[in-house]
């Protein structure tokens, strides 16, 4: 079995790449940081006796998707049985201070390169009538977030797609799963600049978030909301009006002085 893992050099990335190596499966790690990964793949070598192969390259780039896509036909062995579109990044703030190259960092990795390896990696997997993809999106692509909006604008375009896709894949046992964690213990708080909000407490670890996503994956489950917590606050997000989600959002994410 082969995955591909894109964002694997550090947090839910790196434990998908532990947890599916630890599985027996063989791996092409994808991000920038050649060096962390490198170690991760020695690591994975050693441990666990899996073909590992590491990729970099900057997914937000145009052109990103088409390169990792030949470049993994090139290398690979055998057809690929799964793919996680994991990379990602936060952006925190008020919308109308967000730097114009972030933006557009944000719009390529999030919805041109996550669509295209969507759009590149499913016929085959048609053709094979088995495979599956995990995309990451996020509890914040349930509901609208100030603050995180452009953030949580593309992490919906990845539920909305995913479950229309995933729909259509059934038919060939093409199984398409929307993860979405909520608040994670990994560097992503640091990245998008979070400074201080008022959290309502209680991340899970990024092998909770895997081990949750993996567990429902052997099920076949196309939504998976990891941590009770988050399944709570999903809940009442469909069942509250928009506004007083709203409201409740800004209350929790306004930055602190
Ligand atoms: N942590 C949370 O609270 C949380 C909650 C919900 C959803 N998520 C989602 O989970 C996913 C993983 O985030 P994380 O929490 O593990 O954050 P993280 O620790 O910051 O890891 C992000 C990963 O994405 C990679 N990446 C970022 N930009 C990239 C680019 N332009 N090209 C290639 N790789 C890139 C990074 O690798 P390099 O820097 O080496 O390129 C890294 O491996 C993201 O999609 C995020 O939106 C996170």
């Amino acid at each position: 079995m082969l995955a591909l893992i894109t964002g694997a050099s550090r947090g839910i990335g790196e434990s998908y790449a532990r947890q599916l190596a630890a599985r027996g499966y063989a791996l092409h790690l994808v991000a920038r940081d050649a060096g962390r990964l490198a170690r991760l793949a020695g690591d994975l070598r050693t441990r666990h006796g899996v073909a590992v192969e590491e990729i970099v390259l900057d997914l937000a780039q145009a052109d990103a998707a088409e390169q990792l896509y030949v470049e993994v036909r090139r290398r690979r062995t055998a057809p690929v049985d799964l793919v996680i579109n994991n990379a990602g990044f936060g952006l925190y703030g008020e919308f109308a201070d967000q730097p114009m190259p972030k933006i557009q960092d944000m719009l390529g990795l999030h919805l041109v390169t996550f669509t295209k390896l969507f759009r590149l990696f499913l016929p085959e997997m048609r053709e094979r009538r088995c495979g599956a993809f995990i995309n990451v999106s996020s509890v914040a692509g349930l509901m609208p977030l100030p603050y995180l909006s452009l953030y949580a604008a593309t992490k919906a375009f990845m539920v909305s797609l995913g479950d229309s896709v995933g729909c259509e894949a059934a038919k060939y046992g093409v199984v398409v799963q929307t993860c979405c964690p909520g608040r994670t213990e990994t560097d992503f708080h640091e990245t998008a600049g979070v400074k201080a909000y008022r959290a309502p407490g209680g991340e899970q670890t990024a092998d909770d978030v895997v081990a949750e996503s993996l567990a429902a994956l052997d099920r076949g489950r196309s939504l998976v909301i990891t941590g009770r917590r988050n399944r709570v606050l999903a809940g009442l997000q469909r069942i509250l009006p928009r506004r007083a989600v709203l409201w409740a959002a800004e209350r929790v994410l306004r930055p602190v002085p």
